[in-house]
């Protein structure tokens, strides 16, 4: 067996200069079934894959004849990374995507990764499934949303809201796209199970799903937990609760999209899970510009599922995202420095987002356009968000 050190480190080696190096280095400081949980997709990974392989084919120009510090050039003065998004400002357009049990891989868990979060001002969304309490999470953060996984009691729901209310939590996402555990072949394979000192904190002392009386032969999937999924009549009871923007995560098919607009959502993330939930899902940035043109240019949609690299993000704007999100690469900089290691990675892509800006030719957020693709997808859309004829 490979030895695993555990105790993260104080420092980061400089070895350390980009996300993909955390996913290399934290290889040593997570024991191997806990690894395979976290790096794991479902099934065969295909997802997984396609997640990393069409940002990859998708190409930039880059633009070379430099305006960035021309008097005349009307980008003059407000080049930068900020974006605004439900009326408040991101210094870049990145969010931490919401990570379950973090104590798995750093004994300080989220409470590192809030202080990462707050000393590289990005917001932090907060999962349900948090081994630290919400409230303490998002103090810490400074800046945070809650994630809600869907409880089976109505007031199990409105209990968690109300404490990501008065937590100060800016945003409510409900999570859709995972109401079964998708079949996670690795982790099965290494034998992960979530030990017994890993606590879900928020949902202590909430009324838990009534144990389901089947009948033989019949499915616990479809019959059992699929029973406790929301249906749109808990989607509209939902929205009815908090006056917090609300954003449905787990987004896929354009019919969906446009009917959480309808329910009144005010944003949506496409995500595949980080190829956690169904195999053979396409890649989110796939999904991205069919998802725009469903829902028109006013509505923000964030994406997340494979982004690593600062030239992500940038595609990811260019093809309708508003901003993006990380999942895994929180685990990865945490197991291997806790909150220097998150912050670092924060850092990191902070600036590639602001290097591939700046070889793109693209001053501010609202210059990302779909021209800087030399391979745009066929179905894009989005260039009229920014042409601003939808
Ligand atoms: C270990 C792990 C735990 C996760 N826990 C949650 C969760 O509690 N709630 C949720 O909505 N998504 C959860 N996700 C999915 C992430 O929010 C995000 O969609 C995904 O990680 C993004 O892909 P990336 O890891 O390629 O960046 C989890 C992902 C991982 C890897």
């Amino acid at each position: 067996m490979t030895h695993i050190q555990t105790q993260a480190l104080s420092h980061i080696p400089s070895d350390i200069v980009s996300l993909g190096d955390y996913e290399r280095v934290a290889a040593d400081f997570i024991r191997r079934d806990i690894l395979e949980y976290i790096n794991g997709g479902v099934a065969d990974d295909s997802t997984l894959s396609a997640n990393r392989s069409v940002f990859d084919q998708l190409k930039l120009y880059n633009r070379i004849i430099s305006n960035f510090s021309s008097d005349s050039c009307s980008d003059n003065g407000n080049a930068s990374t900020h974006t605004e998004l439900f009326g408040r400002t991101l210094t870049h357009p990145l969010l931490l995507s919401p990570v379950a049990h973090q104590q798995l891989v750093h004994p300080q868990g989220e409470l590192a990764t809030a202080e990462a979060a707050r000393a590289m001002n990005t917001p932090m969304i907060i999962s349900t499934l948090s081994n630290t309490p919400l409230a303490q999470i998002a103090k810490t953060a400074e800046r945070s949303w809650f994630q809600l996984y869907w409880q089976p009691h109505r007031e199990a729901n409105l209990a968690l809201i109300k404490q990501a209310e008065d937590a100060g939590c800016e945003a409510i996402v409900i999570t859709l796209d995972a109401p079964v555990n998708g079949l996670r072949n690795r982790a099965q394979r290494a034998g992960f199970r979530l030990p017994d000192s890993i606590n879900e904190v928020n949902l202590m002392g909430l009324p838990q799903a009534p144990a389901r009386e089947l009948n033989p032969g019949d499915s616990i999937v479809l019959k059992g937990f699929m029973a406790d999924a929301p249906n749109m009549e808990d989607l509209h009871w939902l929205r009815q609760q908090t006056s917090l923007p609300l954003l449905a995560k787990g987004v896929s098919h354009p019919a969906d999209a446009k009917q959480f607009i309808q329910l009144g959502f005010n944003g949506l993330i496409i995500s595949n899970h980080g190829g956690r939930t169904l195999d053979t899902l396409p890649a989110s940035i796939d999904l991205l510009p069919a998802i725009r043109q469903a829902v028109g240019k006013d509505v923000p949609l964030l994406l997340d599922s494979g982004i690593r690299r600062g030239t992500d993000v940038i595609k990811a704007l260019a093809l309708g995202a508003n901003a993006v999100c990380i999942g895994r690469p929180q685990m990865w900089g945490l197991a291997v420095a806790g909150a220097l290691g998150v912050a670092h990675c924060l850092k990191i892509l902070k600036e590639e987002i602001e290097v591939s800006m700046a070889l793109c030719g693209c001053a501010n957020i609202k210059n990302i356009t779909p021209d800087i693709l030399v391979n745009p997808p066929a179905s894009i859309h989005s260039r009229a968000r920014h042409l601003g004829d939808m």
